[in-house]
């Protein structure tokens, strides 16, 4: 496994794989890895010759009140993690090396971020499609690899591959969760204790909701409601928001139908937890 932290050496390692015909898999992260991420990569691992597990916090897409500076970070347990995966290449790039300048350019979505995430972190998804649109002309990769955890970040990726012509094949993987159902998160490691246990109301909400609908519960808005009602009794969270949209449209619905998405966010002292389920609606 070789760790580059230069574009132009990454770019010609890539250049040197491209040649030989190899496929190439990647898995853009902001480090500190857990199963969900090692779960992307298993799955790179198995559809593509190459493997590129990309490292890096990107200040573009945390708002000025956000947790950038305490993100958390530790490149040699990830570095030890991607070996273990059989990764090729990490890619580790510094700030500098990303943002050398003031970007003159910069992506800006324009569907699907009115709700959710896009609505409660403005900016949010500028940032990571524009740190993406730079990965992605670095690594040109033949598929990239997303958790539906950030099942909003699918959507938005998916049509910055479509609108931009990336010739890359989007694949959308399952969320991972703990034994007890929180999703799995590199924020998780800033819940304190007690907030730690009552984070599972989050997923402990979304199942009720699910048995809800397949006992013939058909509003929305009463689902929102009966989620709500469970989070706040059970946690000492601070709900951002709780939706259900069409998916991957994100537009709002007056009853169930099609595939939908229960989405939600709720902040704890110092961290801001999200988690969804996408259901077929039949
Ligand atoms: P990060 O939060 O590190 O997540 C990297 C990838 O891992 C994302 O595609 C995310 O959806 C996936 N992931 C995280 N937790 C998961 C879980 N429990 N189950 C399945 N997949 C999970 O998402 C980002 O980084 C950034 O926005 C990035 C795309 C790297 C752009 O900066």
């Amino acid at each position: 496994m070789k760790v580059m932290t230069a574009i132009k050496d990454m770019q010609s390692e890539i250049g040197k794989q491209k040649g030989l015909g190899k496929t190439i898999g990647f898995v853009p992260t902001m480090g500190f890895l857990h199963e969900g991420h090692l779960t992307l990569l298993k799955q790179a691992r198995k559809e593509n010759d190459i493997v590129v597990l990309s490292i890096f916090v990107n200040p573009l897409q945390f708002g000025p009140t956000e947790d950038f500076s305490t993100y958390p970070r530790d490149f040699e347990r990830d570095r030890a993690l991607a070996e273990a995966e059989k990764v090729d290449f990490v890619f580790y790039p510094s700030e500098e090396e990303m943002y050398p300048h003031v970007p003159s350019v910069r992506a800006v979505v324009q569907e699907r971020t009115d709700v959710l995430c896009g609505e409660s972190r403005p900016g949010h998804f500028d940032g990571v499609a524009t740190v993406l649109t730079k990965l992605f002309n670095i690594i040109t990769p033949t598929r990239a690899y997303f958790g539906k955890k950030d099942a909003q970040q699918v959507a938005v990726v998916d049509g910055l591959i479509t609108d931009f012509n990336f010739p890359i094949e989007l694949i959308a993987v399952d969320i991972v969760r703990e034994a007890d159902g929180l999703a799995k998160s590199s924020r998780n490691v800033n819940l304190l204790q007690d907030e730690r246990q009552q984070a599972t109301v989050l997923f402990k909400s979304l199942q009720i909701a699910k048995k809800a609908i397949e006992h013939g519960e058909q509003s929305p808005l009463k689902l929102i409601s009966l989620i709500t009602d469970i989070i706040t009794g059970g946690s000492n969270g601070q709900i951002d928001y709780v939706e259900i949209f069409s998916y991957p449209q994100l537009k709002p619905l007056e009853k169930l139908e099609g595939t939908i998405i229960i989405a939600l966010a709720v902040k704890f002292s110092k961290v801001r937890l999200i988690d969804n389920f996408i259901i077929q609606i039949d």
